[in-house]
């Protein structure tokens, strides 16, 4: 008897997330991410970079020369400023153009960096060998980011702490996101948002303990994307930064970007 349910196809999720995030760095231009001597008085380029100041506690706490990763590093901007700040660190990457455009980057700048071309759900490292594991921006994009997590858990030692962003659900990106991608214009093929708190009971599932969840003050709240520009203008979108950034600073559920710390036990 013939099967009258259609064929199923499945997509296949890997090979659209490495082909898209290839597609993306290729266009990128990341010259941006230059020598620290080129920048005036030698200031780092990301400071403004939401990430910036919980990258800098993070590394704070740490005493001596710790091994950092990166999953999901792109053109690699803390790796290199881990590096400089004396420690080893690495990026991880499923995009090669990414890892080729880092990797060139790395050349330039004179410290202990490496770049591995891999995937954050499962890394080719050792478990147990690093100190600290960042990752911004990474595992909203597909759909088992539980094993990604249990992943950074696996590789990271005792004690050791893993900081994870991801854009949160309560913000403009609810809307924009569902605007763009019923317009087929949602840059990413997924992009998940996750409240502060859903993304901490991840990464406990993951096994971590949570050691601090909330939002990072970005200014984007209201609306991130440079696209508003022209039709809000810049008077109004400094406004929307402004109002967004008070908001952001003052609570830890209403922002653009929520992040967890978690901790490895054992
Ligand atoms: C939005 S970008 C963020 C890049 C960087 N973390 C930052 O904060 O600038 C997401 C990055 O995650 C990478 N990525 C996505 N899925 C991945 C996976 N499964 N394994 C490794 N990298 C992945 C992409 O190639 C891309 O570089």
């Amino acid at each position: 008897m013939v099967s009258r349910s259609k064929p199923k196809w499945k997509p296949d999720e890997d090979n659209i997330l490495k082909q898209g995030w290839d597609g993306y760095w290729d266009q990128q231009d990341v010259s941006f991410v230059r020598r620290r001597d080129q920048y005036p008085g030698g200031g780092y380029p990301f400071a403004k970079d939401p990430h910036f100041p919980m990258v800098q506690r993070a590394l704070a706490g740490l005493n001596g020369t710790r091994v950092i990763l990166d999953a999901g590093c792109g053109s690699g901007q803390w790796v290199f400023y881990s590096g400089a700040k004396g420690h080893r660190a690495f990026g991880l990457d499923i995009s090669s153009k990414a890892i080729t455009k880092a990797t060139a980057l790395g050349r330039q700048q004179d410290l202990s960096c490496g770049f591995v071309l891999g995937d954050v759900r499962h890394m080719p490292f050792p478990s147990g060998m690093f100190d600290y594991v960042f990752s911004f921006g990474v595992v909203e994009h597909f759909s088992d980011t539980i094993s990604a997590l249990r992943e950074s858990h696996r590789i990271l030692r005792p004690g050791g702490r893993c900081l994870v962003t991801v854009p949160n659900i309560y913000s403009m990106k609810l809307i924009s996101n569902f605007i763009l991608k019923t317009l087929g214009k949602l840059p990413f093929e997924r992009e998940d948002l996750y409240s502060p708190s859903k993304l901490s009971c991840g990464m406990q599932k993951a096994g971590f303990v949570d050691r601090g969840h909330g939002v990072l003050p970005s200014g984007y709240m209201l609306g991130s994307s440079p696209l508003l520009l022209p039709i809000i203008g810049d008077w109004l979108f400094g406004v929307f930064y402004r109002t967004s950034y008070f908001i952001e600073s003052r609570q830890s559920r209403l922002g653009f970007l929520s992040y967890c710390i978690g901790e490895k036990i054992a």
